[in-house]
C-alpha cells in the first residue's frame, strides 16, 4: 500500500491536495516480483470459485490491460496457462481504462453468436510500472489491481431479462495526445533518450482529460438510457471506472443521479485503469449491494480516447 502521506514525502504534494482533487487516500502497489498476470490470476480464481466453474470450462479468456507481462505473447495467454484453461483461446483487449467494458462487449458478442459459452473477462493493471513517479500531476492517481468476472448466456442461467442488456462503445483518436504512453511502440521505440525523458510512462494533460471524460460519459449515458427508454430513476447502482472521484461526481450531477447510487472505492485503490470496473462490481456484489433485478449503469473512459456505457440487469 502507498498512502498520500508517503507520496508527499517523495514529491511536492500533500494528502489534503490529493484528497480534495481526486478522492484518493491510498493505492495498492504490486510486489517487485509480481506481474500483471499474477494479479489477474488471483482475481480469476475468485471469480471462477464464485461462478462454480473450473478453468477447463472456459472457452475464452480476455484480459483488458495496458500493462501486459510482456509485449507479446498476450497477458491473457499467460493467465490461461496459469489457470489451466486448456480449452480456451485467449487474447488481450487494449482500450486503456475503458478496457473491461470493451472486453465485456467482445465476450457478449462471442456468447451471442454461440462461438463461446463461458468467457472469463479480466481487467488487470500494474500501473505502478508505467507511472512517472516524479510527475505529481499523474503519479498521485494510479494504483495496481485486478478484477475478474465470468460471462455466460442468460438463457442458461436466469432468463432473457437479466444480464448485460446493452453496451455502447466509442473511440476518438483525435484526442490521443491528451493521455498516452508515447514511447515503446513502433512509432517511437525505446531508446536511452526516450527512457531518460520517461516517455515510457503515462503522459497526461489532466485538465483536458477531465473535461473530455465528463462530457463523453454524460452523453454516452444519456444515449443508452434514452434508446432503452429507461427513466434515470430506475438506475439502482452506478459501477463506473474510478478515474477520479470528482469526474464521477460531476457526471452524476449532470445526469441527476444521486451520488449515493455510485459504488466508490477510489479512496482505497486509486485509479486502476481497466481493473476498476470489475473490481468495483465484485466489491459491491460481495458486500451484498447488488440484488437480483437491480439495474446497474456501468461506464468507463480511458486513453484513446475510448469510452462506453452499459446497462446490466443483475
Ligand atoms: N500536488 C499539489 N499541487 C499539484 C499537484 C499535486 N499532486 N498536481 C498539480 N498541482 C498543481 C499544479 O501545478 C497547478 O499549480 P498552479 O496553479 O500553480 O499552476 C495546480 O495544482 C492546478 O493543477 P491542475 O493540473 O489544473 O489541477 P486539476 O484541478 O486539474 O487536478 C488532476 C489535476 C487531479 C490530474 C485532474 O486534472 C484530473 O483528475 N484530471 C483527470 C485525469 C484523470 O482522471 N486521469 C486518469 C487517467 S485517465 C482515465 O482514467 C480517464
Amino acid at each position: 500500500m502507498l498512502t498520500n502521506h508517503e507520496l508527499a514525502a517523495r514529491i511536492d504534494t500533500s494528502d489534503a491536495w490529493i484528497v480534495a482533487r481526486t478522492g484518493i487516500h491510498e493505492r495498492r502497489i504490486a510486489a517487485p516480483e509480481e506481474a500483471t498476470s499474477d494479479l489477474a490470476f488471483a482475481a480469476s480464481v475468485q471469480a471462477l470459485q464464485m461462478a462454480g466453474l473450473s478453468a477447463q470450462a472456459l472457452d475464452l479468456v480476455l484480459v483488458a490491460t495496458v500493462t501486459p507481462d510482456m509485449q507479446t505473447p498476450a497477458c491473457a495467454v499467460h493467465l490461461a496457462h496459469k489457470l489451466g484453461a486448456k480449452n480456451a483461446f485467449a487474447f488481450d483487449i487494449g482500450a486503456a481504462c475503458a478496457g473491461s467494458l470493451f472486453a465485456m462487449s467482445v465476450a457478449s458478442q462471442y456468447i451471442a453468436t454461440g462461438a463461446a459459452k463461458k468467457v472469463l473477462v479480466v481487467g488487470a493493471e500494474l500501473l505502478s510500472r508505467i507511472t512517472n513517479w516524479e510527475d505529481r500531476g499523474s503519479s498521485i492517481l494510479f494504483g495496481d489491481g485486478a478484477g475478474a468476472m465470468v460471462l455466460a448466456s442468460t438463457e442458461e442461467a436466469d432468463g432473457p431479462e437479466r444480464g448485460l442488456l446493452s453496451l455502447q462503445l466509442y473511440s476518438d483518436g483525435s484526442a490521443s495526445d491528451i493521455l498516452c504512453i508515447p514511447a515503446g511502440g513502433s512509432r517511437t521505440p525505446l531508446t536511452a533518450e526516450t527512457l531518460a525523458l520517461q516517455h515510457n510512462t503515462v503522459q497526461m494533460r489532466g485538465r483536458e482529460v477531465y473535461k473530455f471524460a465528463v462530457t463523453a460519459l454524460v452523453q454516452a449515458t444519456e444515449r443508452i438510457v434514452h434508446e432503452h427508454n429507461i427513466p434515470m430513476e430506475q438506475i439502482k447502482h452506478v459501477v463506473a471506472h474510478q478515474a477520479n472521484a470528482r469526474i464521477l461526481e460531476a457526471v452524476l450531477e449532470r445526469l441527476k443521479i444521486p451520488l449515493e447510487k455510485a459504488c466508490i472505492n477510489i479512496g482505497r485503490y486509486g485509479n486502476t485503469s481497466s481493473a476498476s470496473v470489475p473490481l468495483t462490481m465484485d466489491e459491491a456484489n460481495r458486500a451484498g449491494k447488488l440484488q437480483p433485478g437491480d439495474l446497474i449503469l456501468v461506464m468507463a473512459i480511458g486513453a484513446g480516447m475510448s469510452w462506453g456505457a452499459g446497462l446490466i440487469r443483475w
